[in-house]
């Protein structure tokens, strides 16, 4: 399958079988702005569970917060937003189009698509304009300057403004970290390649504040940890590697960074940033705000505004990942079939239960195995068409298993079990489905 072709296939998928929709479709759609449907939404959810899971729920030494995405102007003013997070700017007053400056040679010209923008005889570039990519609007009915407010470019700041709360409602002691998970906002010049770039996305990020010199000791721990999750959630190791942060590539917040990046259709590509920020955004906070944000460690009774080290992954970016990565076509026994190869794990749906044919009291078993399941986890009762098209259907859909009721299971109440994968079939007893198919979905 051609590499390009993928993208597009995988776009449709997600419409087809309500994974993701446009934004306002009906209207013509919302630039970059994506919704999430029935199964979509629970892959993602899934995603930010097993992630507060091993961030939060499994250690002792992070807590979580759920920060507002408003927040008073001058964080931005000091974590230094309004003043640098911008990018450059050109329009082609010719054809119209707007591209970022510093990467025209990763655009094709609307008109001349062999051609990169600037390039072609008709192309009038206008020149470079500092852009900033923060949404402003304006707390209460007056539109002015006095009551401007930003839409959050990043969940991290409200850490930083809630480290001395946490800390001290949840006792805790330098290293240790705090966890979000929540919406941000970027008014990016080129968004695009689905739900990679948008205007809204999710982040999951943790900030791990730390003694100064211990500060690279903890990044190279974050880093393998972060890895390893992520080949925990079955993506393929061979399309996952670490880009390090050249000196020019630094963000002005960190003094190390790397990326993981995954081999995307269209390359290899950031989902998840792991930074060392130093003490610049608490000294930031502490300058901008007046308030003390030193910690003294209660052995050794000294002050010091700790090192943070950050990892910073897109919830929407790493949905992204897991479908690229569990898309496959191949034919089975003479058919093809589209399967998403999901971790049973994040699969939006665990089992299809499926009565064989729609008689001799199969559907009324069926229908009951399928009630007892749902109390446990999502599952999915189809009686419609041949069952070969029934497990195409949930192939499609990622789900992992498919329960199939026949007529040995009327005399013996025993049911096949199909694994998506492997297509092998076990015949498991109704009375140990529910244990069977728990042990497998949370391995
Ligand atoms: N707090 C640090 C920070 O925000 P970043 O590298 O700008 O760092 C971190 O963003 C992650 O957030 C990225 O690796 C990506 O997964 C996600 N992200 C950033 N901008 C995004 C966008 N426009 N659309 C979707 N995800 C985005």
């Amino acid at each position: 399958m051609a590499e390009a072709q993928v993208m597009d296939k995988l776009v449709s998928l997600a419409k087809r079988r309500g994974f993701i929709f446009q934004s306002s479709e009906i209207y013509g759609g919302l630039g970059s702005v994506w919704d999430y449907g029935p199964l979509g939404v629970e892959l993602k959810k899934n995603l930010k569970e097993r992630w507060w899971r091993s961030m939060v729920h499994e250690r002792s030494d992070i807590e979580g917060v759920d920060a507002a995405i408003l927040m008073h102007p001058k964080v931005w003013e000091a974590s230094g937003h309004v003043e640098g997070f911008t990018d450059p700017l050109v329009d082609c007053r010719n054809c119209k189009a707007r591209f970022r400056a510093d990467q025209l040679d990763q655009f094709q010209c609307p008109q001349k698509p062999s051609k990169h923008p600037g390039e072609a005889d008709q192309c009038d570039l206008t020149e470079p304009r500092m852009f900033n990519l923060m949404f402003k609007t304006f707390m209460g009915p007056v539109e002015e300057d006095a009551a401007v407010v930003y839409l959050r470019p990043e969940t991290a700041q409200g850490i930083y403004v809630n480290y001395l709360n946490v800390m001290q409602a949840a006792r805790q002691k330098v290293p240790f970290g705090i966890a979000q998970v929540g919406k941000a906002f970027r008014n990016e010049i080129t968004p695009g390649n689905f739900i990679f770039r948008t205007r809204e996305f999710e982040q999951m990020e943790m900030q791990f504040f730390v003694r100064p010199g211990d500060d690279e000791r903890w990044f190279d721990e974050w880093k393998a940890a972060r890895m390893q999750w992520h080949q925990s959630l079955g993506i393929r190791p061979e399309k996952l590697r670490f880009h390090e942060h050249a000196p020019d590539e630094l963000a002005h917040y960190a003094k190390k960074a790397f990326d993981i990046e995954y081999e995307f259709p269209f390359g290899w590509q950031e989902f998840e940033g792991i930074h060392n920020r130093t003490d610049f955004d608490l000294k930031r906070h502490q300058e901008y705000s007046g308030k003390k944000l030193e910690y003294m460690d209660p052995t050794t009774r000294d002050r010091f505004v700790p090192f943070i080290i950050e990892t910073s992954l897109g919830a929407d970016r790493l949905a992204l990942v897991v479908l690229v990565d569990a898309y496959r076509e191949e034919s089975v026994e003479g058919e093809e079939r589209v399967v998403l190869g999901l971790a049973p794990s994040i699969a939006p749906i665990k089992a299809g239960v499926f009565p064989l044919v729609k008689k001799d009291g199969m559907p009324e078993m069926a229908r009951r195995i399928h009630d007892d399941l749902q109390r446990r986890f999502p599952v999915f009762y189809d009686d419609g068409g041949s069952i070969g098209r029934r497990y195409r259907r949930q192939d499609e859909a990622g789900t992992p298993f498919g329960v199939t009721v026949d007529g040995q299971s009327i005399e013996d109440q025993t049911v096949t079990v199909r694994d998506r994968d492997s297509l092998a079939q076990d015949r498991v007893h109704a009375d140990q489905l529910a244990a069977y198919l728990e042990e497998r979905i949370t391995a």
